[in-house]
């Protein structure tokens, strides 16, 4: 079987924004307790949070994290985080049955962001609360000094404002299982007067108003079609939410779900459009894709949990899915579309960072270990951060029953905006058979490889775990560059990397 193709040097989709790999901390499970925050751990620093995690947040160099929810955000109080510790309420969290000690508020994450080099994506409570609320938590995070909430913060023991420039307009509007779901037409108005509010205290911050939790949302588009007509002009990005599952155990078609998360963005692409015209207006919303990842290897076991409503435990398990094999080329086919559509979308969340669906995981008192997924992420992170690059493949494909002409390779390029390498990231659908790649560089002059890191030959259903992480990327081979044609095979079901410098 051989692909091929041309990445052309005049052919460029955009330039990519780094939040394009951002992340997420909800008040959710372990992700908070156990997970960044434990201060009884052998590696708590002074604010007792875990320095090993921060050392694989940074390994990631995750540019921004949103918090504190999700679902979580649609009943919290942020002023329950502030203050006396021994001070601080305990509430029962509604949406995933808990208890929420708030021993983490705002002032514990942000000096935790800092630690873990990222900036905060914060979201206020449009679910039980409103406009009043986010007003006075923005004057409480970005005002300097002399009122009264910027005051209370200094008080608190930080002095300087943390000047968050990106907040997020409540979560999940849509969905009936979000504490105060709204129609459309309600949160498109609460939507657009929080923003005028918080405007203005600030024009220069970006909002993110909802979208859909899901295509699969029987409100989808129009939802994002009636809240973008009254909050267009108000508002910066329109977030989208895609979780992705193997139920059927069919490799193939999970594979290919990247073809929906694909018309998922066309489609939202075209409502912002329209909506553009429609308003005449000269300026552009662009996508926010605050959460998305593979979620479905603890459903049964959360079921278990939340519908036994066992008490209210403090940071119980709860989605804690094990990431295998197959997951890393889902997740690499993921990013790879995120990078081809770097024109619309401009900030992406994978949901969550540590515990929670998330590429880190922890053990209490022990270990914090990197799942499968984290690979993927890492690479794309690490070296996907620059200009996107049009890709013409001629390549073998498949269909399913959504999906035509899905092309074995998965393939997307970017050149580093810091060190000018051109990187491939590849993945080969295929389950029997390697494809001969053949790429003509067209002006991107005499290039040599100078990174080939592969994830290939395990079991789909392989997963790593805290005393062994055999999933994990090697060195690749084979790969050569002449007369400006790059060649290779590209072994069946693997997650390739290519830098060339
Ligand atoms: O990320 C887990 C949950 O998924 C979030 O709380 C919610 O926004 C979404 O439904």
């Amino acid at each position: 079987m051989r692909a091929v193709g041309t990445v052309h040097r005049d052919y460029k989709i955009s330039t990519i924004d780094p939040r394009l790999y951002g992340s997420f901390v909800e008040h959710l499970g372990r992700a908070v307790y156990t997970g960044i925050y434990e201060p009884d751990h052998p590696t708590a620093d002074e604010n007792g949070m875990r320095q090993d995690v921060i050392d694989l947040v940074r390994e990631l160099d995750v540019p921004v994290v949103r918090y504190p929810g999700g679902n979580f955000v649609s009943a919290y109080n942020w002023e329950d985080g502030i203050g006396p510790k021994e001070e601080r309420p305990v509430r029962l969290d509604l949406a995933w049955h808990t208890s929420e000690s708030n021993q983490v508020g705002i002032h514990e994450f942000a000096d935790w962001a800092k630690a873990a080099n990222t900036e905060m994506m914060l979201a206020v409570n449009l679910g039980s609360r409103g406009l009043d609320e986010a007003r006075a938590f923005l004057e409480y995070v970005n005002h300097p000094g002399g009122s009264y909430w910027s005051d209370l913060r200094r008080k608190n023991g930080r002095e300087e404002p943390w000047n968050v420039k990106l907040w997020c307009l409540g979560n999940e509007m849509d969905g009936p299982w979000q504490i105060g779901q709204k129609t459309a037409e309600e949160y498109g108005r609460v939507a657009f007067e929080t923003a005028k509010a918080m405007r203005a205290f600030d024009k220069s911050i970006e909002l993110v108003v909802c979208g859909s939790s899901s295509p699969k949302m029987p409100t989808y588009p129009a939802w994002e079609a009636t809240v973008l007509d009254y909050t267009y002009d108000s508002v910066d990005y329109i977030s989208l939410h895609m979780y992705f599952e193997n139920h059927a155990g069919d490799t193939a078609a999970y594979l290919a779900q990247n073809a929906r998360l694909d018309d998922y963005i066309e489609t939202i692409a075209s409502v912002i459009k329209v909506t553009k015209a429609k308003k005449r207006s000269k300026k552009d919303v662009y996508i926010s894709f605050d959460e998305w990842n593979v979620w479905y290897h603890s459903n049964e076991a959360d079921r278990k949990v939340l519908e036994g409503r066992d008490g209210w435990p403090h940071a119980p398990e709860l989605l804690e899915d094990i990431y295998n094999f197959e997951d890393v080329l889902q997740v690499g086919c993921i990013l790879n579309t995120f990078i081809r559509r770097a024109d619309v979308v401009k900030v992406g969340c994978l949901a969550q960072l540590v515990n929670v669906i998330a590429p880190i995981m922890t053990v209490p008192g022990g270990p914090a270990w990197r799942q499968t997924t984290y690979y993927p992420y890492l690479f794309a992170s690490r070296y996907g951060r620059g200009t996107s690059y049009q890709l013409s493949i001629d390549c073998p494909a498949y269909s399913t029953d959504f999906a035509e002409a899905v092309p074995y390779l998965d393939v997307s390029a970017v050149e580093s905006d810091t060190d000018g390498a051109l990187t491939l990231f590849i993945v080969n659908r295929h389950e029997t058979d390697a494809i001969a790649l053949d790429v003509a560089l067209e002006g991107f002059g005499d290039r040599k490889v100078i990174m080939d890191k592969v994830i290939a030959g395990h079991a789909l259903k392989a997963v790593n775990g805290p005393d062994q992480q055999p999933v994990a990327p090697v060195d690749g081979s084979g790969v050569t560059i002449e007369s400006g044609r790059l060649t290779g095979e590209i072994a069946p079901l693997s997650y390739r990397m290519i830098r060339l410098g």
